[in-house]
């Protein structure tokens, strides 16, 4: 795997494969088998997989969550090593990734006002400003993007659609812990105690998932969070429409849902949702 720390040579790297499909990871490293799966995914599709490690300061609407967000280069290279990933960008410096950038103004609508956008305000200017240099500079066909984070993975396609941008935004499923955890590089700050905490919320979901039919969802929602308040300190708990991000409490027919959930288990935020079936 060939290691760029500059846009620059990274972008010079790049510019022989303009005609071949680019598939692009981008991360923020502290890297688990969630991540390693978009790579498996990109390299399905792609004739050259790109990830890049950045810990972007201005996605962090907190700042000591930015100051403890887990930092393990080593152990990352060696596992895109062994995946089989062409190319590492690891800027060296926050200044590296934002030389070039271009003020953009994307209308994101209601869908980066709920949920994660009430809750971590300029969380998403963050990452659709990141996201955007990075496409910029790695220019890639394909972008991958974990299920997990549900909301950003639909505001980086509508960001796409906004700017007419020609990638292909790929969704990968979610990867679990055996336990049911999701995976998140914010799993290494919890103790094995909080671990087991932390199971609360796949409970909770799949809760949601056998429980909410066609109808008025509201009972089990606040049984849901009387659960989800057993282990951790809920934030939020919530079925909405997956395709506009729209909360509901009464399910229709031939419509797609998801249950989301937010919550914090020590001093750990934690995120994941699932699929409704209606
Ligand atoms: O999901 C992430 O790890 C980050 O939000 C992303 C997409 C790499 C942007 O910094």
């Amino acid at each position: 795997m060939l290691i760029f720390k500059t846009q620059k040579e990274l972008r010079g790297y790049l510019e022989q494969f303009s005609t071949q499909i680019i598939g692009f990871v981008p991360t923020m490293g502290a890297l688990h088998q969630g991540h390693l799966s978009l790579i498996e995914n990109a390299k399905q599709t792609a004739d050259i997989v790109v990830c890049s490690i950045f810990v972007n300061p201005t996605q962090f609407n907190d700042s000591k969550d930015f100051e403890k967000y887990p930092i393990t280069h080593d152990q990352d290279i060696d596992l895109l090593e062994k995946k089989g990933c062409d190319v590492l960008y690891l800027p060296e410096s926050v200044e590296d990734v934002y030389q070039n950038e271009k003020k953009i103004s994307v209308d994101l609508g209601n869908i980066a006002n709920v949920m994660e956008g009430a809750n971590r305000p300029g969380h998403f200017n963050g990452v659709v400003q990141v996201v955007s240099v990075l496409f910029d500079i790695v220019k890639p066909n394909k972008a991958f993007f974990g299920l997990k984070d549900f909301q950003q993975y639909c505001i980086i396609k509508r960001m796409v659609h906004e700017l007419k941008l020609d990638i292909d935004i790929v969704g990968c499923s979610i990867v679990r812990e055996e336990s049911g955890l999701a995976m998140s590089s914010r799993n290494m700050l919890l103790t094995e105690t909080e671990k087991d905490e932390a199971l609360i919320l796949i409970q909770t979901l799949n809760y949601l998932q056998e429980n909410c039919k066609q109808g008025d969802v509201k009972h089990w929602l606040e049984n849901g969070m009387a659960l989800l308040k057993t282990q951790s300190q809920p934030e939020y708990l919530t079925i909405a429409r997956a395709d506009t991000l729209e909360t509901v409490e009464f399910l229709e027919k031939n419509t797609e849902y998801r249950a989301f959930v937010v919550a914090h288990v020590g001093n750990v935020r934690l995120i994941d949702n699932i699929e409704i079936f209606v």
